[in-house]
């Protein structure tokens, strides 16, 4: 019983979520690593703040793309949130300065300023993975996303982003009220766009991220999760919030099962542990469940690594 559907030649995105320290990174290297010894290019990102790639894989990764090893075609990155604002402001920063620039006296620090409103890299990282994944430089990207509050945020993201966007140019188009008589013909100087043209370019990458993240074909959602009471919870809250949003979960991983108990303390964890199992293989009844043992040693190293890939894929 090991997972289904992520090895497709189709899947050009697999996101891994789930709560802090269930086993996320774990998952994501060994998936990373199967697909890219099997011959595909493959792209790990990880966007949690507390970033492990670097320790897992036991090589100095950071926010650049780097070859991980020599023996196949894996690449990672830690991307942090000044990398995302980077590429933020490299995307819209001429637009908005364009349209502010076109009504009020502003110089380009202004595009700095909107950089800092809170929550713009993070509103920006979908469009960030999106063109990574449709960059076509990789087969596949494996994303190990943040803790599982970030998961549930991130489908309002492109909603709030265009919100965002919004909300600077039109605070400025209110000041100079006029606008309104003169934004479907007033061309802006350099693109030769209206202001109409610019918002609705930015309306339709906005749609352009939620009709991405829906392509059930080609993105994969993979939850892991351990059998405890908070993990189940955890679980339930994710799984339900994704597929109220019309994103489905083919593939649950259980992490930390006991395997063998010989002693009195794992018995009991085992017993409590088979519980948990029990009410989430009834939950998600429709799921593919995939148990992942708890190991007696540290996930470290390309081959560890491949331990667990060849425990996911069985
Ligand atoms: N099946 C497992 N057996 C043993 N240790 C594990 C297993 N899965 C994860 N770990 C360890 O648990 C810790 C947390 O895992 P990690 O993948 O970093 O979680 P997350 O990314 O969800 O925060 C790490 O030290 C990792 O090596
Ligand atoms: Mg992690």
């Amino acid at each position: 019983m090991g997972l289904v559907n992520i090895d497709n030649k189709d899947v050009k995105l697999i996101m891994v979520g789930g709560k802090g320290g269930v086993g996320k990174t774990t998952c994501a290297s060994g998936i990373a690593l199967k697909l890219a010894r099997d011959g595909r290019k493959v792209l790990i990102i990880t966007s949690d703040p507390a970033p492990s790639l670097s320790d897992i894989f036991e090589k100095e990764i950071g926010d650049t793309e780097k070859r991980i090893h020599d023996s196949c075609e894996l690449y990672g990155l830690e991307v942090s949130s000044d990398i995302v604002l980077k590429r933020w402001k490299e995307r819209f920063g001429p637009e908005i300065y364009e349209v502010v620039s076109s009504f009020a006296n502003v110089d380009y620090d202004f595009v700095e300023y909107i950089g800092t409103a809170p929550g713009i890299e993070e509103e920006y990282m979908l469009s960030f993975i999106m063109e990574l994944v449709e960059g076509g430089s990789y087969d596949v990207v494996v994303w190990d996303t943040a803790p599982a509050g970030h998961t549930l945020r991130l489908l309002k993201l492109p909603q709030l982003f265009l919100s965002h966007m919004e909300a600077a140019t039109k605070f400025y188009m209110n000041i100079y009220g006029y606008i309104e008589k003169v934004k479907d013909t007033v061309r802006l100087k350099e693109s030769k766009k209206t202001l109409l043209q610019i918002i609705a370019g930015w309306e339709a990458l906005s749609e352009r991220i939620v009709e991405f993240i829906r392509d059930g074909r080609s993105v994969k959602y993979l939850i892991v999760t351990i059998p405890e009471a908070l993990g189940v919870k955890m679980t339930n809250r994710v799984i339900g919030e994704l597929e109220q949003n019309h994103l489905t979960v083919e593939n649950l991983v259980i992490n930390n099962v006991v395997e063998e108990a010989d002693c009195e303390f794992h018995r009991q964890r085992k017993a409590m542990q088979e519980r948990y199992i029990e009410e989430l293989s009834k939950t998600y009844g429709n799921k593919n469940l995939t148990i992942l043992y708890l190991a007696p040693h540290e996930i470290k190293g390309v081959e560890k690594i491949a331990g667990i890939a060849g425990a996911l894929f069985v």
